[in-house]
């Protein structure tokens, strides 16, 4: 089997972060999205990946290929992003004659898909999806199952007045007729080749749709909320390593990277993550909060927020449920005239 992993988009609702940063590539738990979906097809034992990559191509190729993997990594141009039965298509030459999983690089799904795997191969279908049940169908694929509940009747994408709420979860198994299946579909109404609709088409001309339903959590990254959302689960099975000497006072569950420097009056309360080179002083860094790389925070609260790479918050009050990117300078500063100086990028969100 191989995988097919997408790493394009635009990333529009996590803008401004994705006007620099393509979304797969925002980490969480200070892991990039993107890479637990890698980690997660080579568990299963897949050595040949494809990534399908769009606008920002070289930044995901760069970001990979700077990690080791225990697979072979082929990065695949969509070009414009037109759906995800676009990618199969684009992807035709890669994934061959062989059964493929293809894998959202937005999505994070705590248990794996060995399972998923596993019921798609027992019991030979031609494609197998994942199935959670949502409390937001809408902003979903949405699947309508028989009336004894065993068999999949229709999937729509997105609908207004949604048949259930067991929504597709971006990750599926398919054996090669799939691709007869998306030369057949029409663009949708939002011009885009749709794999509900690919799908459908199997179902149609009588092959063999199964699913199973996700037990575990499952986040779709495709918001700043669901990020701090995805952040605080993964937090919540992280163990502690701390891989430097520090006076702190520290309770809980915590990663600490070589080389940071944390002072004898901070306070760390995990579940928390913070990378390497980061320095803390007279702070106090509360539970489900990552800290990028050679961040440096001084005399400030963060609770339950990331901060990227590269980032400097010095005197800031208290920080909650935030998401701030790289490069970053939240500074209270007492020069005159006093008041709010902000620089700050399109569509940032403020809120004082
Ligand atoms: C895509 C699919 C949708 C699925 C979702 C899961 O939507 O089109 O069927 O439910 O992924 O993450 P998107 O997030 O691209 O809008």
């Amino acid at each position: 089997m191989k995988a097919l992993i997408l790493s394009g988009g635009h990333g529009t609702r996590l803008r401004p972060l994705t006007y620099s940063q393509q979304k797969q590539l925002i980490p969480v738990a200070n892991k990039p999205v993107l890479f637990y979906a890698i980690e997660d097809v080579i568990e299963v034992g897949i050595r040949e990946i494809g990534i399908i990559v769009g606008p920002n191509a070289n930044m995901v190729r760069e970001a990979v290929l700077r990690e080791e993997w225990d697979a072979e990594i082929e990065f695949i141009h969509q070009g414009e992003p037109r759906g995800l039965a676009h990618a199969i298509l684009v992807a035709r030459d890669f994934l061959g004659d062989e059964d493929f999983v293809m894998y959202l690089g937005d999505n994070i799904l705590r248990e794996g898909i060995v399972g998923h795997k596993e019921h798609f191969e027992k019991g030979n279908y031609d494609a197998s999806i994942l199935l959670q049940e949502v409390p937001n169908p809408s902003q979903f694929g949405v699947v309508e199952l028989s009336e004894d509940g065993k068999t999949i009747k229709r999937l729509v994408e997105k609908p207004k007045n949604p048949p259930s709420n067991l929504a597709l979860v971006g990750i599926y198994f398919f054996k090669p007729v799939i691709h007869e299946a998306v030369r057949h579909i029409k663009p949708s109404w939002r011009n885009e080749l749709e794999i509900t609709d690919a799908i459908q088409w199997l179902i149609d001309h009588g092959y063999r749709v199964g699913w199973t339903k996700v037990t575990g959590w499952w986040k779709d990254t495709g918001k700043p909320e669901d990020l701090l959302d995805a952040n605080r689960l993964i937090l919540d099975d992280i163990e502690t390593d701390i891989r430097i000497h520090t006076n702190a006072r520290i309770h809980g569950r915590v990663v600490i990277g070589e080389g940071s420097e944390i002072d004898e009056s901070t306070v760390i309360k995990g579940p928390v993550v913070i990378g390497r080179n980061v320095r803390i002083r007279n702070s106090y860094i509360g539970p489900y909060t990552s800290i990028g790389d050679n961040v440096v925070i001084e005399n400030t609260e963060i609770e339950d927020s990331i901060i990227l790479q590269d980032s400097e918050i010095r005197n800031a009050g208290r920080i909650v449920e935030s998401l701030i990117g790289r490069g970053v300078k939240i500074i209270n500063g007492t020069s005159h005239p006093l008041g709010r100086k902000l620089v700050v990028g399109d569509n940032s969100r403020i809120i004082l």
